[in-house]
C-alpha cells in the first residue's frame, strides 16, 4: 500500500495502557444515565491510536523527565478528540457508518444519543483537565489552550471551513487543516509541555513541531482514504471522494500530496534538533504519523 507500513514505535506499548487506565477511570460516572455512559465509553474506549495523549505525555517527559503531571491533560484532550469524531461522523456531517472497524456511535446508539454523547464528553474533558496539579497560572494557560484549540478558532472552526467546501488550493487547504486537525496536535504538545513546566522558548519550538505534525497527519489521513487497507484503517476506502470532501489528494493529486507531506516531515524533525536524542520519541511519533497504516 504505497509508502504506508511503519509499525508503532515502542513507547506506545508503555504509554497507551497508561492513557487507557486514566480514560477508563474518568469514564466511570455513577449518577449519569447508564445508556449515556455506555455510549461515552463506546466512543472513547473502543480503540484509537491515542496519538494526541501520547504526544502530550512525550512533550511533558521531554521538558520534565516525567509523565504524571500531564495525565489529566492527556485524557482531556483525547475526550475532545473522541467527541469531535462522534459529531464528525453524524449524518448531517460526514455521514460515516464505520469508525475504528465498528459502527459509528450514532449507528450504534442513535443520532440524538450521539449528539449528547459528544456534548457530555466535551464537558467531561474540562472537568478532567481541572484536576491538573500545577500552579494556578499554568492551569489557566492550559484551560485556555484546550478551549481555544477545540473551539471556534480551532477544531470546530476548521470543521466549518471543511463543510463549506470552499478550499480550492494548497494554501486554503493548509488553513483549513491547521484549524481542523492541527489545533488539537498543537494543544497536545502545549498542554504536555506546560504541565511539565516548559519555558517560553521550549513552547515556541515545540509548537512549530506540532504544526508540521498536523500537516503530516492530515495528508497521511487523506492518502489512507485513497490507498489504505480498510482492514487496517477501520474505514471504507474512498469515503472522502465519495462525499466530495476537500482533501489533499483531491486538490493536489497523490504525488504532490506525498511530496508536501515529506517537506512537512523534514521541517518537523528539524524543529527538534536542539534537543538531540532527548526528542527521539517525538521524532518517531512524527514518522509514524506519516507512514502509519491506519
Ligand atoms: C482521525 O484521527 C481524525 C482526524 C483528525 C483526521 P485519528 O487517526 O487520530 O483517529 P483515532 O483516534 O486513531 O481513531
Ligand atoms: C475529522 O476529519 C477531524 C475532526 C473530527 C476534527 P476527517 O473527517 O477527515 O476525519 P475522519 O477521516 O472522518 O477520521
Ligand atoms: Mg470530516
Ligand atoms: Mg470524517
Ligand atoms: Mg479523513
Amino acid at each position: 500500500m504505497g509508502e504506508h507500513g511503519l509499525t508503532l514505535p515502542p513507547f506506545f506499548a508503555e504509554l497507551v495502557p497508561v492513557v487507557e487506565r486514566e480514560l477508563e477511570s474518568r469514564l466511570s460516572l455513577p449518577g449519569a444515565p447508564p445508556r449515556l455512559v455506555e455510549a461515552m465509553r463506546y466512543a472513547v474506549l473502543g480503540g484509537g491510536k491515542r496519538l494526541r495523549p501520547v504526544m502530550t505525555l512525550l512533550a511533558c517527559r521531554l521538558v520534565s523527565g516525567e509523565i504524571v503531571p500531564a495525565l489529566p491533560a492527556a485524557a482531556a484532550l483525547e475526550m475532545i478528540h473522541a467527541y469531535s469524531l462522534v459529531h464528525d461522523d453524524l449524518p448531517s456531517m460526514d455521514d460515516d457508518d464505520m469508525r475504528r472497524g465498528r459502527p459509528t456511535t450514532h449507528r450504534r446508539f442513535g443520532e440524538a444519543m450521539a449528539i449528547l454523547t459528544g456534548d457530555a464528553l466535551q464537558t467531561l474533558a474540562f472537568r478532567t483537565l481541572a484536576d491538573t496539579d500545577a500552579d494556578d497560572g499554568r492551569l489557566s494557560d492550559m484551560l485556555r489552550t484546550l478551549s481555544e484549540s477545540a473551539g471556534a478558532g480551532g477544531m470546530v472552526g476548521g470543521q466549518v471551513l471543511d463543510i463549506d467546501g470552499s478550499a480550492s488550493d494548497a494554501g486554503e487547504l493548509d488553513a483549513l487543516h491547521s484549524a481542523k486537525t492541527g489545533a488539537l496536535f498543537r494543544a497536545a504538545v502545549a498542554l504536555g509541555a506546560t504541565a511539565g513546566g516548559a519555558s517560553e522558548e521550549d513552547l515556541a519550538r515545540l509548537d512549530e513541531y506540532a504544526s508540521s505534525f498536523g500537516i503530516v497527519f492530515q495528508i497521511s489521513d487523506d492518502l489512507l482514504d485513497v490507498e489504505g487497507d480498510p482492514q487496517k484503517t477501520g474505514r471504507y476506502r474512498g469515503s472522502d471522494s465519495d462525499a466530495g470532501r476537500s482533501t489533499y489528494p483531491a486538490i493536489l493529486g497523490v504525488a504532490e500530496s506525498r511530496s508536501r507531506m515529506h517537506d512537512a516531515l523534514e521541517k518537523g524533525i528539524d524543529c527538534l534538533s536542539d534537543y538531540g536524542s532527548g526528542a527521539d520519541e517525538l521524532g518517531d511519533l512524527l514518522r509514524f504519523a506519516a507512514y502509519r497504516e491506519g
